[in-house]
C-alpha cells in the first residue's frame, strides 16, 4: 500500500462510530473533491491528499478545545509510516488552519495546498450533500426544519449562533448561501457556483411546495 492508502486506512478507523457531519465519508468527499481541485491547479497532490484526508481526526469540539490535537496525531502517523518532515510539516500547518480559529501556528501561513482542501471541506456544506448534512444536523438537535414566523438572522455573534436553535431553513441564509464567496481558488469556486444554484433552486421548489403550490 502507498502512504494514501495507509492514510486512507488509518483514517477510517480513527472515525469507527464518528457522528454523520464528520464520519468517514465526509472525509471521503472531501478527499475526492480536493483531487477534483488539485487537478486543475498547481500543487503538490500528495500534500493535498493527506491533509484531506487527515483534516478532520480530532474534532477540537470534543478535544476540550485543544487544537494541536490533531497536527500531533497527524504528525505521529505520518512519521510511522515513513513520510518525508517537509510534507509532515506542510500537512500539520494545513490542518491547523482549517477550522475557522486558527488561532495557534503560524496565522500568516499560506499554500495553495491549504486553499484546496479549505474549498473541499467548505464545498461539503453546499450542494445537494449539504442540503443532507443541514437537515440530518437540524434532525440530531430536533430542530424546526422551518417555520415562516422565524427569520433568519445575520448578524449573531459565534455565541449567539452555537446556541440558536433556529429552524434549518434558516442555517442557508446564515451560512451555507455565503460559503461561494470563501472559495480560494478559481476551481473551487466554479464547483461553488453549480452547488450554490442548487441550493437555490431547493428553496424556490420548497417555499412552492409549502403553499401547496407545484
Ligand atoms: P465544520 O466542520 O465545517 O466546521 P460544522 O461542524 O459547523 O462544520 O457543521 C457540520 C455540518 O453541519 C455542516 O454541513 C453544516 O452546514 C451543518 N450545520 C452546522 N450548524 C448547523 C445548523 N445550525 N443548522 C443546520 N446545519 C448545521
Ligand atoms: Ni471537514
Amino acid at each position: 500500500m502507498d502512504s494514501i492508502e495507509l492514510t486512507a486506512a488509518y483514517v477510517k478507523q480513527v472515525l469507527e462510530g464518528a457522528e454523520g457531519g464528520h464520519d468517514w465519508w465526509h472525509i471521503y468527499r472531501v478527499w475526492q473533491t480536493a483531487r477534483t481541485i488539485a487537478a486543475k491547479e498547481q500543487a503538490d497532490l500528495l500534500v493535498v491528499e493527506l491533509a484531506a484526508l487527515l483534516h478532520d481526526i480530532a474534532d477540537s469540539k470534543f478535544h476540550a478545545g485543544d487544537e494541536e490535537v490533531g497536527p500531533q496525531r497527524a504528525g505521529e502517523f505520518l512519521k510511522s509510516i515513513s513520510v518525508s518532515n517537509s510534507i509532515i510539516h506542510h500537512v500539520q500547518q494545513i490542518i491547523r488552519h482549517m477550522s475557522f480559529k486558527a488561532s495557534l501556528g503560524d496565522v500568516d501561513f499560506h499554500s495553495k495546498e491549504l486553499e484546496i482542501v479549505q474549498d473541499a471541506d467548505r464545498l461539503d456544506a453546499i450542494g445537494a450533500i449539504g442540503i443532507a448534512r443541514a437537515f440530518s444536523y437540524g434532525g440530531f438537535k430536533q430542530r424546526e426544519f422551518y417555520n415562516p414566523h422565524i427569520a433568519p438572522n445575520l448578524n449573531m455573534s459565534k455565541e449567539e449562533y452555537k446556541n440558536s436553535s433556529a429552524p434549518t431553513i434558516n442555517h442557508f441564509y446564515e451560512k451555507l448561501l455565503l460559503l461561494k464567496d470563501k472559495m480560494n481558488t478559481l476551481t473551487g469556486r466554479e464547483l461553488a457556483a453549480n452547488r450554490h444554484r442548487f441550493l437555490e433552486l431547493y428553496l424556490e421548489q420548497f417555499y412552492a411546495e409549502w403553499e401547496g403550490k407545484r
